[in-house]
């Protein structure tokens, strides 16, 4: 089986799906790789390395003519459809639900393609998680882009000046990347709190060190399904503000991650809070690019209003490309393998991981 790559194409992505060293791995199993050149520069792979790992290093068009399989990051672009053959298959991030005419495209075509976004959340399956992967990266990355702005530092500091305070870090959400926020900013030095709506984050915020802010009355049964939260009703987010805005209205930074599987982000800090949060403080809003948590933000801007500034930044793991593209390429190994064992893909509907992954197969959409 042929496995290709190419460039991607979204805009400011840095990222690539395959590194050379996922290449060895993968042509170390008897299967051939195909690179588009210049695939990997912006994430500093070099072609070279490529072709030493064991790659046909070449153009996007012949990768997609030879290769069996497409793996890449994000959904195929418009210009990337018409290239795709009957009977190839596709491996990457397709949100079929928020993209329904590429999914239809792509059963016309004849492409059999697997969502990787829609990984079951069990044991199995963890090394093929690429939301885990990346998130985590995003977790980190928000602290330190929120460390920037904020004219403050986080840690303790004693002078012969004077002593400075902790600076005071408020997360929304404890999912993957809210724990990796908690984690950096605690070693950064600052206080740390945090608050989720699933019960069982308390424990994990606690044991890397945050304060858990416990919502108090909530009706907390039913609150997630398969991992991933479920939307909050009306009265949790009321008492939820209730509960955290003393914290927010003294935090230094707020990092919002607070995700809903299949909907529009939570709105969980609309602009009277803002309005009544230091001057000076900073929110990054991780879901920014799924509606925003906070009223005021906006995809890759900064705004600043009421003395807050409020960063969107879509797209954080692309700025680690390489530690990004390293992980999701071994998230690719390791799906890539389980889908080929013998090195042709055995597509078993009664497997958890094939049935929630695969969306486009024998020319019919399967999520829609
Ligand atoms: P996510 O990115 O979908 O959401 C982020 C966080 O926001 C979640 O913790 C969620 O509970 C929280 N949230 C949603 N609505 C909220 C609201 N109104 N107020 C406050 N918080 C709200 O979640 P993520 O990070 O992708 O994963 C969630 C959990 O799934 C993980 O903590 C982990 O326990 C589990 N998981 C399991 C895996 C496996 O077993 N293979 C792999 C990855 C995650």
């Amino acid at each position: 089986m042929k496995i290709g790559t190419i460039k991607e194409t979204r805009p400011g992505e840095r990222r690539v799906a395959l590194t050379p060293s996922v290449v060895r791995d993968l042509t170390g199993k008897g299967f051939q790789v195909l690179v588009e050149s210049g695939a990997g520069l912006d994430a500093h792979f070099q072609d070279d390395e490529y072709r030493e790992a064991g790659a046909s290093v070449t153009s996007k068009k012949e990768v997609f003519e030879q290769a069996d399989v497409i793996v890449k990051i994000n959904p195929p672009s418009d210009e990337d459809l018409p290239l795709f053959r009957k009977g190839q298959i596709f491996v990457g991030l397709l949100f079929p639900y928020n993209n329904p005419e590429l999914t239809k495209t792509l059963a016309e075509k004849g492409v059999t393609a697997f969502a990787m976004e829609l990984i079951p959340r069990i044991s199995r399956a963890q090394n093929m998680d690429v939301l885990s992967s990346q998130s985590n990266l995003a977790g980190y990355k928000a602290v330190i882009i929120g460390a920037d702005a904020l004219e403050k530092i986080f840690p303790l500091m004693m002078t012969a000046a004077g002593t400075i305070r902790p600076a005071r870090v408020l997360i929304y959400g404890v999912g993957v990347a809210g724990l990796q926020a908690i984690a950096t900013a605690k070693r950064l030095g600052a206080i740390v709190e945090a608050t989720d709506i699933r019960p069982e984050t308390k424990e994990e915020a606690e044991s890397l060190g945050a304060k858990f802010i416990q919502v108090e009355d909530a009706d907390l049964k039913d609150v997630s399904e398969g991992g991933y939260a479920k939307e909050a009703s009306e009265e949790f987010l009321r008492k939820q503000k209730e509960a955290v805005d003393k914290s927010l209205f003294q935090a230094d930074l707020v990092i919002t991650t607070a995700l809903v599987m299949g909907r529009k982000a939570p709105r969980l800090i609309t602009e009277e809070q803002i309005k009544q949060m230091k001057h000076g403080a900073v929110i990054v809003d991780m879901a920014v690019e799924q509606g925003g948590n906070v009223e005021l933000s906006r995809p890759d801007e900064i705004v600043t209003k009421h003395g807050v500034t409020i960063i969107g930044k879509t797209n954080l793991p692309s700025l680690l490309a390489v530690n990004a593209s390293e992980l999701y390429a071994k998230n690719m190994y390791n799906f890539l393998t389980f889908l080929m064992p013998e090195g042709e893909p055995k597509i078993d509907l009664d497997d958890e991981i094939i049935d929630g992954t695969l969306t486009v197969y024998q020319g019919q959409v399967r999520k829609s």
